[in-house]
């Protein structure tokens, strides 16, 4: 996919896009653990908020902060410096207007040297990733399950289950792209969805439980190692004993399009799917 030694950027994850290649995708927290999935070929690594879970313990991805999250993330980037590492904006640190998410991101961007952001992102975050975008940075919308906002879903809950609210999601994504998003992250949806912001958008789209469309895919590093008591139905069964050996096959499950299968995928509620395909593009 990328030259031995070069950097991965989002210049290749676009071409990659294009050009139909499957880009592996892991969440990761630390220097040590960023140096084994760089030396075994994960091109990209996000240094999510799910740190909030599966580093610190908490229940949800709610109290984890700015400035521990910004330590991971220049950890990961010093461990892999030839990855493209995402840096996770944090439930508060963009909320509350956009030249608090603005001034945030710049924070993230020059103390961490991560190579963008991703926000979760409401349609009241369209103004800000078109002033990001303005400003020549590269943020990404994660759109689907937002895991920071499970006070109001109550609870982690798959979306766009019906046509009506496939529709939003695909509605909302258009939105980000033509406000200048850099990819989107698309969480835990039914394929038809995944398949269906694919075809509307000109841009990455990084499925997390989005069915085999998306261009890319991510989970939870964790989760696919069964170090967590549970893991949501998309992600795949390790193969391997080691770190850097699992990590290798699930780069090949991806880019060989062997991952993800129907098994890993979301269903709409019956009747929906049909509804939602037949509608017009
Ligand atoms: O924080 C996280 O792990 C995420 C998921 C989409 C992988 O945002």
């Amino acid at each position: 996919m990328t030259a031995p030694g070069k950097p991965f950027t989002l210049n290749d994850l676009r071409t990659a896009a294009t050009t139909k290649q499957r880009v592996a995708m892991l969440t990761c927290y630390d220097f040590t653990t960023a140096t084994i999935l760089e030396s075994a070929g994960v091109p990209m690594l996000l240094v999510g908020d799910s740190a909030s879970n599966v580093i610190l313990g908490h229940r949800s991805t709610i109290p984890i902060t700015l400035d521990l999250i910004m330590q991971l993330t220049a950890a990961v980037k010093r461990g892999a410096p030839r990855t493209l590492v995402m840096g996770d904006m944090p439930f508060g640190s963009y909320q509350a207007s956009d030249a608090q998410g603005i001034e945030n991101v710049c924070r993230m961007l020059k103390e961490t040297n991560c190579d963008c952001v991703k926000l979760e992102a409401g349609a009241s975050l369209v103004p800000m990733f078109a002033r990001l975008a303005d400003a020549g940075i590269a943020a990404v919308a994660h759109i689907g399950l937002r895991p920071q906002a499970v006070g109001l879903m109550g609870g982690y809950r798959y979306q766009g289950r019906t046509a009506a609210e496939a529709r939003a999601i695909v509605d909302l994504a258009v939105q980000f792209s033509r406000a200048g998003a850099a990819a989107l992250m698309l969480e835990a949806v039914p394929p038809e969805v995944g398949q269906r912001v694919v075809e509307r958008v000109n841009i990455p789209v990084i499925g997390c439980g989005a069915g085999p469309h998306c261009h890319a895919h991510v989970v939870v590093l964790q989760d696919l190692l069964r170090h967590t008591s549970t893991q949501p139905r998309f992600v795949p069964q390790p193969s391997g004993s080691s770190l850097i050996e699992i990590a290798r096959n699930y780069v090949t499950e991806i880019s060989s399009g062997t991952y993800p299968q129907l098994a890993h995928c979301y269903q709409m509620v019956d009747g929906e799917s049909r509804k939602f395909l037949s509608e017009q593009l």
